[in-house]
């Protein structure tokens, strides 16, 4: 029988996919820890459990934190995320995502915690070879972003087989959405995510959404990505903390809807969705962007019993703007 799960460390809590992470854990009735630097995040995001205000690349911290708890597992959100900005400045983010995990992986083994989950990226592949992709697919990232996260699945992959750290590295393709409830949702500044811009541009928070390409060998010409709900992304979180918890050995697994939907399919949405007149602006296409990324998410469904409660992108988009329109009349805190 698995040990129920009673206390985990979330590293990045205060962002987006770790906020929802650290309520889901809530819901459970299992402790939480979030450690969060603020760098992106927001402390009144943190629905529950204790707040550590710190940087993991401050060892001093790490040491007071692992020291106070004894952890069943880490989840570790904490990375920077812009790919972008990781072509413009790779050392910041080696610095963070690569030298700063490692310095968290190396505070799990001196405390004797040996129980990780990763959040990687469809970005380890690359260009697609073919769609959808599934785990086999060649791992040929083509910026640093995803340079970085590759570099943390192979030294995960060395932890285990030298010192037993077991771990599971969930390769998210778009997260997306919002807490149904309204209670959370997606505040990056800069944002660089598809939906929240589309919604800002209905809410008139910004002038119009930039649509980059129409030219792509897609049905519509657009880019086709795989939206992903944040609680469908939570919620296979708490299968793989299960699935360690019961001895499970260090795997990986592609996390997406499945289905492909297009820049123009998304925009048609959030009219559909908020009523509201969007004014689209035409842009070129920009280096890096594959005209499709979809992910093939059978290896999580046949081995953690994985299936997404909100594929539709109507419902995903709904969630967003729930969360978007409170965010707009002001109604969250700030940093
Ligand atoms: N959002 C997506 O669509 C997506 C897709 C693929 C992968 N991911 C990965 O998921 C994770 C979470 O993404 P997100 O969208 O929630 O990002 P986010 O920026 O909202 O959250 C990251 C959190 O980590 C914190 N943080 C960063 N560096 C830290 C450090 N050194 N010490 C302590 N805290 C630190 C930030 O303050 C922030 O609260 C990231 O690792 C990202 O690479 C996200």
């Amino acid at each position: 029988m698995t040990t129920p799960v009673k206390t985990v460390l979330v590293v990045g809590g205060a962002g987006y996919i770790g906020s929802h992470m650290v309520w889901l854990l809530g819901q459970k009735g299992v402790d939480v820890v979030t450690l969060d630097n603020l760098s992106s995040g927001h402390r009144d995001a943190v629905l529950h459990g204790q707040f550590v205000h710190g940087d993991i690349a401050d060892r001093l911290i790490l040491d007071k934190v692992f020291r106070e708890h004894k952890f069943d597992a880490v989840m570790h959100f904490a990375s920077f995320i812009q790919v972008g900005e990781s072509m413009q400045d790779p050392a910041k983010y080696y610095q963070n995502n690569v030298v700063n995990t490692l310095n968290l992986l190396n505070a799990m083994r001196t405390y004797g915690v040996d129980k990780f989950i990763f959040s990687s990226t469809a970005a380890i592949f690359g260009e697609p070879e073919y769609s959808p992709i599934d785990e086999a697919h060649p791992k040929r990232p083509i910026n640093p972003y995803g340079w970085s996260k590759l570099m943390v699945e192979q030294a995960l992959a060395d932890y285990d087989r030298a010192y037993g750290l077991k771990s599971v590295c969930l390769r998210y393709f778009n997260a997306a959405g919002a807490h149904p409830d309204g209670l959370l949702g997606e505040r990056h500044d800069p944002e660089t995510h598809l939906i929240p811009l589309v919604l800002q541009a209905a809410s008139a928070r910004r002038p119009h959404i930039t649509v980059f390409g129409r030219d792509y060998d897609t049905p519509d010409g657009t880019c086709i990505r795989d939206y992903i709900h944040i609680l469908d992304l939570a919620e296979a979180h708490w299968l793989a903390l299960q699935y360690l918890q019961s001895a499970g050995e260090t795997t990986a697994f592609n996390l997406g809807n499945g289905n492909g939907y297009s820049v123009e399919s998304v925009i048609q949405a959030a009219k559909r969705v908020t009523g509201k007149t969007i004014t689209v602006q035409e842009g070129q296409r920009r280096e890096g962007d594959p005209a499709r990324l979809v992910a093939n998410a059978s290896k999580i469904k046949q081995q953690l019993g994985w299936q997404p409660a909100y594929a539709d992108l109507d419902v995903i988009v709904e969630h967003a703007w729930q969360w978007e329109h409170n965010h707009a009349s002001g109604c969250t805190g700030t940093k």
